[in-house]
């Protein structure tokens, strides 16, 4: 230990600190929120990490932007400064606060100070970012905590106890949302690069050792309808302490089926399996969420969680032994009433609500994990969720180091949602182009979530071939996933909408065929004949010609859609002066929330399929 801690002196503070396991659940244990006005400093030139020569500055150099920097007298040469008159709200992008953060891509340093929150002798501190794009850099009281790379899932770094001062905890987060070659996603993609703190900043209080992470779910080993007619259900998963206390009890209840449950922890990961009666199961469109508590010590975390099974028998999907179909519907996330990513409970509920209106029972939340609220309110909501890591297009798929960041940002997004029910699909990417690098880094991905969670099916969209007028389904990278979905823009991208009456579609694996993406654009109020492209006319034609290629010329393994998209999103690649001005038309909500005529023609296929299933369950004994 103490050679560890004489390298730690001689590399100096400035050592990136290893970042801190996640904390799972931070809003169910003691927390003192972060958000609100920081101040902000642009800094394109990264004056504040290198010096005149480009070296980054040492720890003690008073021209580190992470450092207070007070003038000793009036004599003393101060070249920054956080100021009052440069004010920033998080959580929230910075592109929508200011017009000169608009096309912003860079540095910019955020600061605020906190005082020490309320804790125990024996409690520790961490400060929980729900997410920073791109890259984070944090630093408190002048010291390095870490940093952290990934603009849309979580990180925590612990305050070691001799660094937090009683008052004014000097906070700098240095956030820099520059695209690269090499990182995820790449330089190009088909969406808004919002920079900032976009999500929620908090200190967690917990105790030394405490329950870091936890999860319960149906055992998927189990027959379910075996499950449901004997009335009891095998649940398993685990508890992670945050430091090996091998011995350590703890207590598993859930009241409402008075339960209770003791278990020894073996190490810092115990797992857990036990038998559960009258249990609800947690349906689409019929949610079904229980309190659960773990208590260690003194410490109850409590969380609520519901208990299915999600699972692929050949052509179909089953949730809880049914056959069901995925009436869903892409999402960015993005409030484009306001031009801003969503992130609060609010934006979650008016995406989500959308969606329900358009009488969706799933979501695709494209292209990357969406906050944690839109994930907590489709559990309460009962809609079934895609949740996916931005691999999108053309990752530099040849680098390991690459395929490490993929991996990075996929175990994030895993350990973050693998309590939510609603979550049956993750995603390890988009419409990446088919090559033997790119199919040996995404099978990795997919072997990687499988041995992660065999409680969820793995997918990918997929690419489609066209050969001899027939469009064939034979992406190598569908022999590893659970289905295989797809993203098609017959009459949009090829053709024009009646081009589907003569399509032709060959399925090469015996799995769940999925339409991931399909879409055409119209500029809301603007209305002509269906010839017109960006008319309401046109896109209302693609999606009637669409649908009836689905009804009556798909394969019968047809199980579900998430047409693109819900509402039109902001997309630096979309130039057009008349209909695009930097906008995605896709949506079938204009950027106000009008609703456009192909929402209802999508909204009335979802209506039929609904009531067809209904009567054919009714029919069931
Ligand atoms: C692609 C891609 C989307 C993109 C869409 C479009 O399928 O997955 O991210 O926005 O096409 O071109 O509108």
């Amino acid at each position: 230990m103490k050679k560890l801690f004489l390298l730690l002196i001689v590399l100096g503070w400035n050592t990136v600190l290893a970042q801190d396991e996640l904390i799972s659940n931070p809003d169910g244990r003691r927390n003192v929120s972060l958000n609100g006005t920081w101040h902000y400093i642009i800094d394109t030139y990264e004056t504040g990490f290198y010096d005149y020569r480009f070296r980054e500055r040492k720890e003690s150099d008073n021209g580190a932007y992470w450092n207070e920097n007070l003038p000793k007298s009036k004599s003393d040469l101060i070249e920054h400064r956080y100021s009052d008159k440069s004010s920033i709200k998080v959580p929230g992008d910075w592109n929508h606060q200011d017009r000169q953060f608009l096309h912003y891509e860079g540095t910019v340093w955020y600061q605020r100070k906190f005082d020490r929150p309320k804790m125990n002798q024996d409690d520790d501190v961490y400060l929980y970012f729900a997410a920073v794009n791109y890259e984070a850099h944090v630093y408190l009281n002048g010291k390095k905590l870490g940093s952290h790379k990934g603009g849309f899932t979580p990180f925590n770094f612990k305050i070691p106890a001799n660094l937090l001062k009683e008052t004014d905890n000097f906070l700098v987060v240095k956030v820099d949302n520059k695209r690269h070659a090499d990182e995820i996603p790449t330089l190009n993609t088909d969406w808004w690069n919002y920079g900032g703190i976009t999500r929620e900043v908090k200190l967690v209080i917990v105790p030394r050792t405490f329950i870091s992470q936890y999860n319960l779910a149906l055992s998927q080993k189990q027959d379910i309808l075996g499950s449901i007619k004997k009335n009891t259900f095998s649940v398993s998963g685990f508890v992670k302490l945050s430091q090996a206390s091998a011995g350590s009890k703890i207590r598993i209840e859930i009241p409402e089926l008075k339960f209770k449950k003791e278990i020894t922890a073996d190490s810092d990961s115990t797992n857990i399996e036990f038998n559960l009666k009258n249990l609800k199961l947690w349906q689409p469109e019929k949610a079904k969420l229980y309190e659960v508590r773990f208590t260690l010590g003194s410490e109850t975390i409590s969380e609520k969680i519901g208990f299915r099974k999600v699972e692929v028998q050949g052509k179909k999907i089953l949730v809880n032994g049914r056959q069901i179909f995925l009436r869903g519907i892409s999402i960015h996330e993005e409030i484009p009433q306001e031009i801003r990513r969503a992130h609060d409970m609010a934006d979650a509920k008016q995406l989500l609500g959308w969606a329900k209106e358009l009488g969706c029972n799933m979501v695709r939340l494209a292209h990357y994990p969406h906050n944690e609220n839109m994930t907590k309110l489709a559990d309460e909501m009962g809609l079934m969720v895609w949740s996916e890591i931005p691999v999108y297009w053309t990752i530099d798929f040849k680098n390991p180091e690459v395929l490490q960041k993929a991996q990075k940002q996929l175990d994030e997004m895993i350990a973050r949602d693998r309590n939510r029910a609603a979550v049956i699909i993750w995603s390890v990417g988009n419409e990446t182009p088919v090559s033997e690098n790119r199919t040996a880094f995404m099978s990795n991905l997919v072997k990687r979530a499988k041995t992660s969670d065999d409680t969820r099916l793995i997918a990918a969209a997929l690419e489609v071939g066209y050969n001899k007028g027939k469009n064939h389904v034979d992406d190598p990278l569908g022999a590893f996933t659970d289905i295989v979905a797809l993203n098609e823009y017959l009459g949009w991208y090829s053709g024009l909408p009646d081009a589907c009456r003569t399509a032709e579609w060959e399925v090469a694996y015996d799995k769940p065929f999925f339409i991931s993406e399909t879409g055409a654009g119209a500029l809301a109020g603007f209305h002509a004949d269906k010839l017109t492209r960006f008319s309401e006319e046109y896109q209302e034609w693609f999606y009637e010609e669409q649908i009836k290629m689905f009804e009556e010329r798909f394969p019968d393994s047809f199980s579900g859609l998430s047409p693109w998209i819900l509402a039109d999103f902001r997309s630096p690649k979309r130039n057009h002066p008349d209909y695009q001005e930097l906008w995605n038309r896709k949506g079938l909500y204009g950027e106000k929330g009008q609703k456009k005529k192909a929402f209802y023609v999508l909204q009335a296929y979802y209506k039929k399929i609904k009531d067809r299933e209904d009567a054919a369950n009714r029919r069931k004994p």
